[in-house]
C-alpha cells in the first residue's frame, strides 16, 4: 500500500502552492482537505471529501481510503508547522506517511514584515490557553503567533501587554496571499476591531 501523502497547500494563493506538491495532489485518487483547497482540485478526477476533524471515524475513513487508491491529506501552509500533521502521526508510522512541503503563512509574514526566522520563535493559540504564551516573552526573540477566531488578534494583544509584552510592538497579517491581505502596524498598544480568521499577530521589540 503506498503511503498517504500530507500535502502542504501553501497560504492560500494557487500562486504560492509548490508545483510537487500541487503534482502530488494531483496523482491522488482520493483527496480530503478543507473545501476552499479541495475546490483547487475539481477537474482532477479524484474523488474529494472534507477533512472534517480529528475524530476516529475520520481517522478510519483516510486508513479506508487508502487501502481503496492512492490518498492525500490537503493541509494549509507547511504540513510542519502547526497542520493536520500531527493528528496523522498519532495513528500511522512514520513510512506510512509522504510529506510534501508548502510555503507557510509564517514564512510569507515573516517576508512581508522583513523580519528573520533563525532567532523567532513559533507560537499558536488555536484551541490553546493564552497562557502557553508567557514562556515565549522571556527572550526579545520576534514571536510569531498563529491566532484563531476566539482567541483573536485582539485578544491575544491584549493579553500579551497585560503579560510581560512590556516594550514590545505588534503587527498583524491577514489573509495573507489573498486577494485582500492587510498587513498593519507596528501597533505599540493592543490591536482593537475585527480581524479575518486568517490573521498571525507578529510581536517584536520596538524599533
Ligand atoms: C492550523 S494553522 C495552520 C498553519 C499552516 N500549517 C502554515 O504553515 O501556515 C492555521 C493558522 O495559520 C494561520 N494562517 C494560515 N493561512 C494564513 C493566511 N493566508 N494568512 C494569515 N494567517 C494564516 C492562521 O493563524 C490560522 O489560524
Amino acid at each position: 500500500m503506498e503511503p498517504i501523502r500530507v500535502i502542504g497547500m501553501g497560504p492560500g494563493s494557487e500562486e504560492y502552492l509548490l508545483p510537487v506538491s500541487r503534482d502530488a495532489a494531483l496523482e491522488c485518487e482520493i483527496l480530503f482537505g478543507a473545501q476552499r483547497h479541495l475546490d483547487l482540485f475539481e477537474s482532477s478526477g479524484a474523488e474529494r471529501r472534507e477533512l472534517t476533524g480529528a475524530s476516529d471515524g475520520m481517522i478510519a475513513a483516510i486508513a479506508e481510503a487508502r487501502s481503496q487508491g492512492r490518498t492525500g491529506v490537503l493541509v494549509s501552509g507547511d504540513p510542519a508547522l502547526y497542520s493536520y500533521l500531527r493528528v496523522l502521526q498519532r495513528h500511522f508510522s512514520r513510512s506510512d506517511l509522504a510529506i510534501y512541503p508548502g510555503v507557510s503563512s509564517i514564512h510569507v509574514a515573516a517576508c512581508r514584515l522583513g523580519i528573520s526566522l533563525e532567532d523567532a520563535i513559533i507560537a499558536s493559540v488555536h484551541g490553546r490557553e493564552l497562557s502557553d504564551l508567557d514562556r515565549s516573552l522571556t527572550t526579545g526573540a520576534p514571536l510569531f503567533i498563529l491566532t484563531d477566531k476566539s482567541n483573536s488578534p485582539a485578544r491575544v494583544t491584549e493579553y500579551l501587554s497585560t503579560n510581560g509584552a512590556g516594550s514590545r510592538q505588534y503587527h498583524v497579517c491577514e489573509n495573507l496571499t489573498l486577494p485582500d491581505e492587510r498587513v498593519s502596524g507596528p501597533f505599540r498598544d493592543p490591536v482593537t476591531g475585527e480581524h479575518q480568521s486568517l490573521s498571525i499577530v507578529v510581536v517584536e521589540a520596538m524599533k
